[in-house]
């Protein structure tokens, strides 16, 4: 990374020239006309990877709907917006290889949210704000309608500051070239504002308040306090820090990626990240660095008096917290689709194999599916579904007739590509006598689903799907649902994805997830829907109440060697009352 970004001019070893414009800008804000400076040096080296083609198409863990580049490292979800009708993905790219490392942010474009063209890096090193970094960040649309980036640039110091670049022709759909004022950086860690300047990164969208002034958060720590540091400013370009953070956590340590955004309490519809009212919760999301793992909380935020967020009584923060998913997805990140008024969730997942592995094959990192999110009607937890766009991808039906699954039975559902599909069915549990009392030691799912995998015969389930499964089942995913009897006449309902036996390779990571799921299985039916990429399986629980995304690496369950079972290994029947199934043609990604 040094050795690339230290070179700056056309003096450098390599043959390439640097190419440098100065460009002038009008960006209309707040009242009046402010002109910014543009100053931009381009790093063909790090533009121009040799060939762009997709070398690795007949690999089988590549995936067919899950975005991801044609080739090296991806992690971070950045700038996710829409404009002109456009959808944008930026995210974090090594233009140089399958490990992390020569950060760029990469830039794709999408009509659909499922089929996406790639373009040039649109933000990368060239200026001293950014010259050993150009690290995430996200887009705001100003209420003129331009999107600006707000985004963590590492300086020569080496040290996290906030940069801000803009569209260099607001009038290109597909915003293709982006400038910097030589004003970067706009918020940085000084001798005074006690920022510490290796733990200040990943600026969120902005938000208006009632005073007319623009907010943001950057994450940030003190000592082991997570917390999320607050600026103002009247003009996008000057930021004050705030006295206090906008929330903080003891124990947490450093917050990556915070989202903060509203949702409805009355409707599943999406909010402009600025709206505020008598029926609009606030949702603040870190991504936990120490852990690797993301956690929520919903709660108020009042920006006319204290201007802080308090998440609602009761909520748990860190590892233990709420999470939007709960297998393999980390420094996630929401946008508002004005063109139809939802919030879309974007998030990352890495793989499960060696760093070798990931060399020798070229590439590492996808991202998730897009997702709706919303508030669920109990107020207490966030939902998510597959935006309904990727259905069209959906080809090939299969239904399975209502049927009684017995006690330790299974069956196969074919007629479909198991490698690639997406799975929708529905249990109900008419007798629950048989359901074991719950251990209130299980604090945790994933424990739980650690301890009692798929083959473990429980009272009431495990009864769910074995995705990826080769023929005598020596490979499978299994998501399955295990009920018990908790206090209160209440049941407890676990959702669990077990991966031990998802690979005879024994050099993959095969941790186990977990999710307890607020449903009543005496009320409700289970649902599980069940998007299978070749080695991504990505689940949705009751409806999209529990997510959990694995990463798995089949080597007979590949192909036409890949079959799906629905199984029943509990004590007590179960009913499916519904069961299809699709294949999943291919979209075109990058
Ligand atoms: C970037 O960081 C490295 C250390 O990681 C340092 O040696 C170098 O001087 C920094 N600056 C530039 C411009 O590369
Ligand atoms: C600042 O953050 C870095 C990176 O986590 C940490 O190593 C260092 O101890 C922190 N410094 C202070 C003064 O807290
Ligand atoms: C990525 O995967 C590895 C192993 O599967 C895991 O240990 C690591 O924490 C993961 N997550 C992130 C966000 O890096
Ligand atoms: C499986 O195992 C072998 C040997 O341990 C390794 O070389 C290969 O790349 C592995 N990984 C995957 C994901 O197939
Ligand atoms: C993987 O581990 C199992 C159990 O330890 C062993 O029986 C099997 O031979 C190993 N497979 C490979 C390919 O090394």
């Amino acid at each position: 990374m040094a050795t690339s970004f230290s070179s700056t001019s056309s003096s450098s070893s390599s043959a390439i020239a640097s190419l440098v414009c100065v460009c002038l800008l009008s960006l209309l804000l707040g009242h009046g006309i402010l002109r910014v400076e543009a100053s931009h040096k381009v790093y063909r080296h790090l533009q121009s990877s040799e060939s762009l083609a997709d070398s690795s198409a007949d690999q089988p863990y590549r995936t067919a709907y899950h975005f991801q580049p044609p080739k090296n490292w991806m992690n971070d979800p950045n700038g996710p917006m829409i404009y002109k009708g456009l959808y944008h993905l930026f995210y974090q790219w090594n233009p140089k290889g399958a490990v992390w490392g020569n950060i760029v942010w990469a830039h794709s474009t999408s009509k659909d949210l499922v089929n996406w063209i790639p373009h040039e890096p649109a933000i990368y090193p060239s200026q001293p704000a950014d010259m050993n970094g150009t690290w995430s960040g996200s887009a705001t649309i100003l209420p003129n309608g331009t999107p600006v980036i707000l985004y963590t640039g590492i300086n020569p110091a080496n040290q996290q500051v906030q940069n801000i670049a803009f569209p260099k022709k607001a009038s290109d759909p597909y915003l293709i070239e982006w400038v910097k004022t030589p004003k970067n950086p706009l918020m940085a860690p000084t001798a005074s504002n006690m920022i510490n300047a290796s733990s200040f990164r990943d600026p969120t969208t902005a938000w208006v308040g009632p005073d007319g002034r623009w907010r943001v958060i950057i994450g940030s720590k003190r000592g082991r306090r997570g917390m999320a540091i607050l600026y103002r400013s009247k003009d996008f370009i000057h930021w004050v820090k705030a006295q206090h953070p906008l929330h903080s956590a003891p124990n947490t340590g450093m917050w990556e990626c915070p989202d903060f955004f509203p949702v409805s309490t009355v409707s599943p519809l999406g909010l402009d990240t600025s709206s505020n009212g008598p029926r609009v919760k606030h949702v603040l999301k870190v991504s936990l660095d120490d852990t690797r793992k993301e956690y929520y909380t919903i709660g108020t935020y009042d920006p006319s008096k204290k201007d802080v967020y308090t998440p609602d009584a009761g909520s748990v923060e860190g590892d233990l917290g709420l999470r939007f998913d709960y297998g393999k997805f980390y420094a996630s990140k929401t946008f508002f689709d004005s063109a139809k008024n939802r919030r879309i969730l974007w998030g990352w997942i890495n793989e499960s194999s060696s760093v070798e592995d990931d060399i020798k094959k070229g590439w590492s990192g996808l991202q998730a599916v897009p997702r709706v999110i919303w508030l669920d009607k109990s107020g207490k937890q966030l939902v998510q579904w597959p935006v309904m766009e990727l259905e069209k991808l959906r080809t090939g039906r299969v239904d399975v007739p209502s049927k009684l699954l017995r006690g330790g039975s299974k069956f196969e559902v074919s007629g479909f590509t198991a490698s690639q599909a997406d799975v929708e069915l529905s249990f109900e549990v008419k007798n629950l006598d048989k359901a074991e009392k719950f251990d209130p030691s299980w604090v945790k799912a994933q424990d739980l689903c650690t301890q009692k995998t798929a083959t473990v015969k429980g009272g009431i389930g495990p009864f769910g799907i074995m995705a990826l499964a080769s023929k005598g089942l020596e490979e499978y995913t299994a998501i399955f649902f295990r009920i018990f009897k908790g206090t209160n006449n209440k049941y407890v309902v676990a959702m669990c994805s077990d991966q031990t036996k998802s690979s005879l390779n024994n050099s993959t990571d095969k941790a186990n997830y977990g999710a307890f799921l607020d449903v009543d299985p005496a009320k409700e039916k289970l649902s599980l829907r069940t998007l299978i990429d070749r080695s991504i399986v990505e689940s949705f629980g009751g409806e999209g109440k529990g997510c959990i995304t694995a990463r798995v690496y089949p080597t007979k369950a590949i192909g036409d060697g890949a079959h799906l079972y629905a199984f029943n290994y509990g004590a007590g029947d179960v009913l499916i009352s519904s069961f299809s199934a699709w294949s999943m043609k291919k979209a075109q990604i990058n």
